[in-house]
């Protein structure tokens, strides 16, 4: 069984896509609604909240790990390897790969919460495996208490990501990396601000797609059920991320408050 934990609901856009391309597996996922932003909060606790979430879905049978935050992903990933003992998947590497091979004019955007630019970890990748590339970021923190709103095409979000993505218009970017599972769901938005000229790289997509190799190359880490399983829990449930969850799979949604 393939686990996979967020912050909140944002994780669902991988959590789905994985549904899409590998639905001959069977996943838990585990959204912590009740803690949900982790991008404002030290690596510390961020960490801590990442241990839990594992332990939790170690606990329901997964057999393999996707931290579905770009925030975890860049300050928990080496503690995740270190202390559990199955595959830890991030967010981050399949997106700085997809966007160096994407970029022609070797200048990429990173837009993520506060806890991804901050680490710099996009920065790292992408500058160690090309050391020409220029990497411009820009933290939003206002973005994933928007989508967990379920505030997804409102007048004062379109605001806010212009104000956001301003400075990123002035640098000639090519390609600009959605460095957070939440941005899926303002894609349209984002793309129409940005311009059209500017390839976006979903982490959530590339990540699937990643695990999907990774499965195919590594066939025995996680096992096949004869029935296969979805299970989504959550550590709250709200109205308004019940609302963002059905819109990312475009069906009625069980959600069990864990
Ligand atoms: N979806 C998480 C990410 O990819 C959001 C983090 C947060 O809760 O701030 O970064």
């Amino acid at each position: 069984m393939i686990g996979i934990f967020d912050s909140g609901v944002g994780g669902m856009t991988v959590a789905h896509a994985i549904e899409k391309l590998l639905p001959d597996y069977s996943l838990v996922y585990f959204g912590d609604i009740a803690r949900t932003p982790y991008g404002p909060k030290s690596p510390k606790t961020i960490i801590n909240y990442s241990i839990r979430n594992t332990e939790f879905l170690l606990d329901k049978g997964a057999e393999l790990i996707i931290i579905a935050c770009n925030s975890a992903s860049s300050v928990a990933t080496d503690t995740l390897r270190q202390r559990f003992d199955v595959p830890v998947i991030e967010v981050i590497t399949p997106a700085a790969n997809r966007a160096i091979a994407t970029s022609r004019n070797g200048r990429i955007g990173i837009i993520g919460t506060r806890a991804t630019v901050k680490s710099r970890v996009y920065h790292t990748q992408i500058t160690e495996e090309r050391p020409g590339f220029k990497v411009y970021q820009e933290a939003c923190p206002l973005l994933v208490p928007l989508v967990e709103e379920g505030w997804l095409n409102k007048r004062e979000t379109k605001m806010i990501l212009r104000r956001y993505l301003h400075p990123l218009k002035n640098r000639q970017i090519d390609t600009l990396v959605l460095g957070c599972t939440h941005y899926p769901l303002l894609k349209k938005l984002i793309q129409s601000r940005i311009g059209k000229k500017v390839k976006l790289i979903d982490s959530s997509t590339e990540t699937a797609l990643y695990v999907k190799e990774y499965l195919k190359e590594n066939p025995k880490t996680v096992s096949k059920q004869e029935q296969v399983s979805h299970r989504y829990f959550a550590s709250d449930k709200t109205e308004t991320a019940m609302k963002v969850a059905e819109r990312i799979f475009s069906r009625p949604m069980e959600i069990i408050v864990a």
